[in-house]
């Protein structure tokens, strides 16, 4: 039996680490024993019980409830706490997800007690260092054992940081293992579409209607914590909602409403707050995600996961951020990056309001992204 200790703390990780999850009850419960450990580092209800629930996933054996803190503070106290449980449960491999805090930590606990790491969402380059993303993602690939890229971009990008892309076994953090396995996201989507259908009503609990309105999402540090990017993000919002009749629902990350007011200034925020077509809502769940999503007319963001879950559902995306790590999107036309900049939102928004004919391929993989990570787990380390 193949014991991982599976690492999560932050909402996109809760449900990456669903489609893991799932893949080791349908086809590996008896070869792989799933260990959770959330970190605590997303503990509102909205942002992490809500996933556990609705997606069928474990209870963590262990939450190290760091909360919020500082990124020294808080990656520090998730390394003390993932130690001492790779010290008492001895797993033959850590599996970590993506570029967060709750992902260096692991990274760097298991590597220094030589327990291999296995890295899903490796090989992703934004190559924009400011961003601490991009410091984690990058610590995280060159202490890893095996590194899962979901793109053909991923790929090169490891490669050209002089990893070796056909080394072959055995594995270990000196000779490690780079697969190109489709993207565990896209795996989710496809799974609860259909499911999320039926049991969210969040497009007639708002009143929205369907194909006639936009998404946003907002969370990232450079526009959260700097007024003139969160100004001029809200600006065109107020414009496109006024020109153009069009709503926006914007289930805002805490992060973005513990600051919007005081970043924004009085006068857009009564603005925003008095607008009934400008709807900002406490963070929904998956399902209602999903449908969000599916029946948006357009995707206004600056996250990583719903640029591509848009893409997953065909709408166009404008992404609030100066450049991307899923380049893919972007070179399709189906994504434009807009910074936080109103002109270049306001000229991204009437060229997708002209209806473009938008192509959108297959590029995310076959929707069995973590039936091959289990696979390779299971290659590598019985
Ligand atoms: C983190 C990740 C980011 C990811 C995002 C997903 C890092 C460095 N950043 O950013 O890559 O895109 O998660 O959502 O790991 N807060 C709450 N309740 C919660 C969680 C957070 O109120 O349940 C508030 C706190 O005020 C906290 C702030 O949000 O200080 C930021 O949370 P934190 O986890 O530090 O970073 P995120 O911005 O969420
Ligand atoms: N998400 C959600 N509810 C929300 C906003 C986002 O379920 O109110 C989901 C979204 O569908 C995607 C993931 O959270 O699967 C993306 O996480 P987030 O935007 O927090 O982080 P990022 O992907 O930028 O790291």
């Amino acid at each position: 039996m193949l014991k991982i200790l599976n690492i999560i703390g932050a909402r996109p990780q809760i449900i990456k680490a669903a489609a893991i999850s799932r893949a080791i009850k349908n086809h590996f419960s008896d070869k792989i024993e799933d260990v959770i450990v959330h970190t605590g580092q997303h503990y509102d209800e909205n942002m992490s019980e809500v996933f556990f629930t609705e997606m069928g996933i474990p209870k963590p054996k262990y939450n190290l409830n760091v909360g919020s803190a500082s990124h020294g503070v808080q990656t520090a106290e998730m390394i003390k706490g993932i130690e001492s449980i790779i010290f008492s449960e001895k797993p033959n491999v850590v599996l970590v997800y993506g570029d967060t805090n709750s992902t260096l930590a692991a990274a760097v606990a298991a590597a220094k007690l030589h327990i291999p790491v296995a890295h899903v969402e490796a090989g992703l380059r934004s190559f924009n260092k400011s961003m601490p993303e991009e410091i984690n993602r990058i610590t995280c690939d060159h202490a890893s054992t095996l590194l899962f890229s979901p793109t053909e971009t991923g790929i090169s990008n490891l490669e050209r940081e002089g990893f070796k892309i056909n080394a072959k076994m055995p594995y270990n953090i000196d000779n490690p293992g780079v697969f190109h396995c489709g993207d565990v996201m896209y795996d989710n989507s496809l799974y609860f579409s259909a499911i999320s259908a039926t049991k969210s009503n969040v497009i007639e609990k708002y009143k929205l209607e369907k194909n006639n309105f936009v998404l946003a999402t907002i969370h990232r540090d450079n526009n959260t914590d700097n007024p003139v990017r969160l100004k001029q993000i809200f600006e065109a919002i107020i414009k496109i909602n006024k020109d153009y009749s069009i709503p926006f629902f914007i289930p805002l990350h805490p992060r973005t409403s513990n600051i919007l007011k005081k970043n924004i200034g009085d006068d857009l925020y009564n603005l925003i707050t008095i607008n009934k077509n400008i709807i900002i809502a406490p963070p929904v769940s998956f399902f209602d995600m999903i449908q969000l999503e599916s029946n948006a007319k357009l995707v206004f963001t600056d996250s990583g996961g719903v640029q591509k879950e848009a893409y997953f559902f065909k709408k166009p995306c404008i992404i609030l951020r100066s450049e991307t790590e899923w380049v893919e999107i972007v070179k399709n036309g189906n994504a434009i990056i807009c910074d936080a900049d109103f002109n270049k939102i306001m000229e991204a928004w009437k060229l997708f309001y002209s209806k473009p004919d938008l192509e959108y391929l297959q590029i995310f993989g076959d929707g069995k992204a973590a039936e091959f990570i289990c696979n390779k787990l299971v290659e590598t380390f019985i």
